[in-house]
């Protein structure tokens, strides 16, 4: 930041000190003092660039200006809102900070709007100085025994009590109860803290403490507890002000404009951190030798100089160097100076406050004086007393241009032309010293003459604010609680997978001895993958997953070209019945045919039929039940190639030749097969789930033969309906279930596809605000709807590259009422969702290829796996979560996944371009 130049804060001539040593004194002592003091006077215009300087500081810290680093920090305090006054319970605060060397406790009840205010009962303790500057564990391990101490006076129980940690030094907040010490101010200077979480620190010595249970819920900055406790019913009060040992203030800044949080709306409470202004050198020469001295004596030489211009650590200590100054040149007590002048930090504020005060009277200012062990004549009394006015007054102008520039600010993103605001003020400056916040009050009408700002001092400290902010802090931590235990099922340990993983196994095994299983374990009379020799023209279908396509394809050596259509097939159409169903495929595909010039042609056709079929050879499939949404009546239990062939029939005017039918894992397999010859699995996780792979024709017992492979549709959608899943179904899934139009049935599938995924998260959701989790507990109608929540919601919201305020607009758009907590906790339920459905997937896959390997007698395997599928391809961790479960599953098998460029379309163009290349061969 640029200092105030030589302009604005000119240097008046001959103030820049006292006379040197050895120069003649003026004549008169009291011209002396006066020329002395000057340097304490700033002028209006001084007062209006360091409101304007500051202003530009906040704008530059708030931007997130790193470089040069703004004078103030602007550190956001995540308190949101100022109190409703709703809050309620008890609560125990501990003060650290506010008040130099005294720690304090309070008990405080908060009654709500409608009950009475019950006073909150408090205990100081001073910290010895020993603690205030040793190892940081000791200070921690001190207040825990104040708590301690303090609540054995009270008739509470040992257990459950929530603490608000009133901690009043600059901190990064990262959230209301974890707080990085930035560095001490005001006479503090414990090792071991700073770059520390405050929270934890304390956390750790109420632990080694060992007495009373006690939850730090909320860290809090004294000017935030300050502004919390104003009291309602005063109009808005959005600023905090304190000035007590240090000063600082805080404010409600629109969220937008603080560039660290990733937040478009509502307000957040700034703490400014004032106290650092300047120790860039800003405030040129209105910083003066006695500040220099001062700072340079301080534990914390040049940080924090325009604290030590306000703050009641250091207005006695000013006084004291002035005074010893004077004495030193022979202007004050006749030149003899005294033990108390020579002890920094002799001149409290106490003594300030009072000889200040004219109010008070002469006789007290020398009962001061003399209890400072100053020897006083009466012409002193009046220039000690001068000076004294000169300190405050100082301190109390620099306070109201500071002030006024929060004021501006708010002002401007208001976008009000006159502000009328509560000011929230506490600290003993206020409390002891009555003049400087008249002194305040008079420069803030001068400097921001459109505000109208009424000054509200704070009744208990602050205390009763921090236990609001903590009231509020343990409302969002018991939803966190409640958030957790709803999530903790989705959560799978590596055991429950390894348990997955040989249920599968042995459910495999079965299914393939065709003993009783819930996997099916489909022979599918494919036993090669494409040698590269097929060559031809050939139409394909692809019937199952989000979109119904027909397909011309060409495959000529080494290239197949694709060209296809999508077409869709209504809801009614997919449940109303069978032959509307076929009929309206057959008029597609006819369409298909006369848009391509292919009337009239009868080219070979492979039918991807993505649903359970018990295949009785390759062009001859019994539909085994629909799944995905699909009922079609009159179809289960029929041979889906002859209901095809029956609507060519019914149509008369088109000839087709159906030579394979083949599910889409196959295809895919067989697609993705024809680049890489190390394929030996198709996966898909789209609409539906489901897996195929290559196994020893020996172990299949419903096809003859013993030697070769034939590739397995292993229907895995299904596995767990005989029940073995039950452990890991959680309610969500048991109402998924209830819900679809396959209740009992796909209970694998129903935890893992695109289909349910929204679903589950949907009644996630509605448990959750059921529980006042989330949506403030409001009863939001939208979330009624079934399939409102879509599974590409969860793709596009967990995209790593989304902020927060991103995963908002989205649900917003759905009309869910969030606020960025509530955006928070959806995205960790679309997590943990969507998490383990991809561990499930794994564990599937890990099964498979063991049994691969297994099979082989392999130590290792390596292979590849087809994949397609809208929510594999499109969710951004869904597919390396798969890998990453497969890898710890399956250590000894190496497992590459290739996605499907071309839909299982094209695999079933294949299939049929293999049989038709076979027949020829038989034929020959
Ligand atoms: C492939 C196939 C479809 C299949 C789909 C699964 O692309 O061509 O027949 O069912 O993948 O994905 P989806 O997300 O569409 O259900
Ligand atoms: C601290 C602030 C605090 C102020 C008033 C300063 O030294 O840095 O965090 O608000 O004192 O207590
Ligand atoms: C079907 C499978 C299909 C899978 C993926 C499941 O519902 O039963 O045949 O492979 O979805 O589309």
């Amino acid at each position: 930041m640029d200092s105030i130049g030589p302009r604005g804060l000119q240097q008046r001539e001959g103030a820049l000190g006292c006379p040197q040593e050895g120069l003649p004194c003026p004549s008169n002592s009291s011209e002396l003092v006066q020329e002395c003091l000057q340097q304490f006077e700033v002028t209006e215009a001084q007062l209006r660039q360091i409101q304007s300087s500051l202003l530009g500081s906040m704008e530059q810290a708030l931007g997130g200006q790193a470089s040069p680093a703004p004078a103030v920090r602007m550190l956001p305090t995540y308190v949101g809102s100022i109190p409703h006054g709703t809050e309620q319970g008890d609560f125990v605060v501990l003060e650290l900070g506010a008040s130099g060397a005294s720690l304090r406790v309070l008990w405080v009840t908060l009654m709500g709007t409608e009950g009475c205010k019950i006073e909150p009962r408090s205990q100081e303790f001073v910290i010895p100085q020993e603690v205030m500057l040793g190892p940081g564990q000791q200070l921690f391990d001190f207040a825990a025994r104040c708590l301690s101490e303090f609540l054995d006076t009270l008739p509470v129980g040992k257990q459950g009590l929530q603490l608000g940690f009133n901690f009043s030094f600059p901190c990064h907040q990262t959230g209301l109860d974890k707080s990085t010490l930035i560095s001490w101010t005001k006479g503090f200077k414990c090792s071991g803290v700073e770059g520390q979480d405050v929270v934890q620190l304390l956390r750790d010595a109420i632990q080694r403490q060992g007495t009373y249970s006690i939850d730090v819920v909320a860290v809090v900055n004294d000017t935030v507890g300050t502004m919390m406790g104003c009291e309602p019913g005063v109009g808005p009060c959005e600023v905090g002000l304190v000035v007590d040992t240090g000063t600082n203030a805080c404010y409600m800044e629109e969220a937008r404009h603080v560039a660290v949080l990733d937040e478009d709306r509502g307000r957040v409470c700034i703490s400014v951190e004032w106290g650092s202004f300047s120790d860039d050198g800003a405030l040129g020469p209105v910083w003066t030798i006695f500040d220099r001295t001062l700072d340079q004596e301080s534990l914390n030489p040049g940080a924090q100089r325009f604290e030590k211009m306000i703050g009641g650590l250091y207005l006695g200590e000013l006084v004291r160097l002035v005074l010893a100054d004077l004495v030193r040149r022979g202007v004050l007590f006749d030149g003899s100076t005294s033990p108390v002048l020579l002890s920094p930090g002799s001149i409290l504020l106490e003594h300030v406050a009072e000889m200040d005060d004219p109010s008070a009277g002469a006789a007290r200012l020398h009962a001061v004086l003399q209890f400072l062990g100053l020897n006083l004549r009466t012409s002193d009394a009046e220039l000690v007393q001068q000076v004294c006015v000169a300190v405050c007054t100082r301190a109390a102008r620099l306070c109201a241009a500071a002030l006024a520039a929060i004021l501006s600010r708010l002002q401007h993103i208001r976008e009000q032309r006159s502000l009328q605001i509560a000011v929230a003020t506490g600290g003993r400056v206020f409390e002891r010293h009555p003049r400087f916040l008249s002194i305040l009050q008079e420069t803030v009408k001068c400097l921001a003459p459109e505000c109208g700002v009424s000054f509200i001092p704070s009744v208990d400290g602050g205390g009763q604010g921090v236990a609001m902010v903590t009231a509020v802090a343990a409302r969002l931590a018991a939803h966190r609680r409640l958030l957790e235990e709803t999530l903790a099922p989705f959560r799978l340990t590596h055991e429950q997978l390894v348990a997955v993983q040989r249920q599968m196994r042995e459910a495999m095994a079965k299914g393939l001895k065709g003993k009783p299983s819930s996997l099916r374990m489909l022979p599918t009379y494919v036993r090669a993958t494409p040698d590269g020799s097929e060559r031809g023209d050939f139409l394909a279908l692809d019937l199952g997953g989000t979109n119904f396509r027909v397909l011309l394809v060409h495959v000529a050596s080494g290239d197949v070209q694709i060209t296809n259509q999508i077409y869709s097939i209504p809801e009614y159409m997919a449940q109303g019945s069978g032959q509307q169903l076929f009929d309206h495929i057959v008029d597609c595909i006819v369409d298909f045919q006369q848009k391509q010039g292919l009337s009239g042609q009868s080219l070979p056709l492979g039918f991807t039929f993505s649903f359970p079929c018990r295949q009785l050879g390759l062009d001859k499939g019994i539909l085994m039940n629909w799944t995905k949404g699909f009922s079609a009546s009159d179809c289960e239990g029929q041979d889906v190639v002859f209901l095809l062939r029956e609507a060519i029939r019914r149509k008369k005017a088109v000839e087709l030749n159906v030579v394979a039918l083949v599910n889409d894992t196959v295809g895919t397999m067989m697609s993705c097969g024809y680049e890489n010859p190390h394929c030996e699995v198709g996966l898909i996780v789209g609409t539906g789930t489901n897996a195929c792979y290559m196994e020893e024709l020996r172990n299949v017992t419903s096809v003859p033969g013993d030697s070769g492979r034939m590739c397995i549709n292993m229907e895995w959608g299904a596995f767990g309906d005989d029940g073995s899943l039950g452990m890991l179904s959680t309610h969500f899934d048991a109402r998924v279930d209830q819900a679809s139009i396959n209740p009992g049935r796909q209970r694998f599938e129903k935890m893992i596809s695109g289909m349910y995924l929204g679903e589950i998260v949907r009644h996630i959701l509605l448990h959750l605000t059921s529980l006042g989790v989330l949506f403030r507990g409001q009863h939001i109608q939208c979330l009624q709807t079934r399939d409102i929540f879509k599974t590409k919601f969860l793709s596009e919201i967990e995209s790593d590259s989304l902020a927060l305020r991103q995963v908002r607009a989205i649900l917003e758009d759905l009309g869910l009422p969030l606020t960025s907590d509530d955006a928070l906790m959806v995205l960790e339920v679309c997590q943990a969702v969507s998490r383990r459905a991809a561990q499930l997937c794994g564990a599937g896959v890990a099964a498979v290829v063991e049994r691969i390997r297994e099979n082989r007698d392999l130590e290792k395997l390596t292979v590849s796996v087809g994949v397609d599928g809208t929510l594999y391809k499109l969710h951004p961790h869904f597919s390396s979560l798969v890998a990453e479960t497969v890898r710890e599953l399956a250590p000894r098998c190496v497992v590459t996944f290739l996605q499907s460029k071309d839909g299982s379309g094209k695999g079933a163009a294949l299939v049929t371009a293999v049989a038709c290349r076979l027949a020829q061969m038989t034929r020959v």
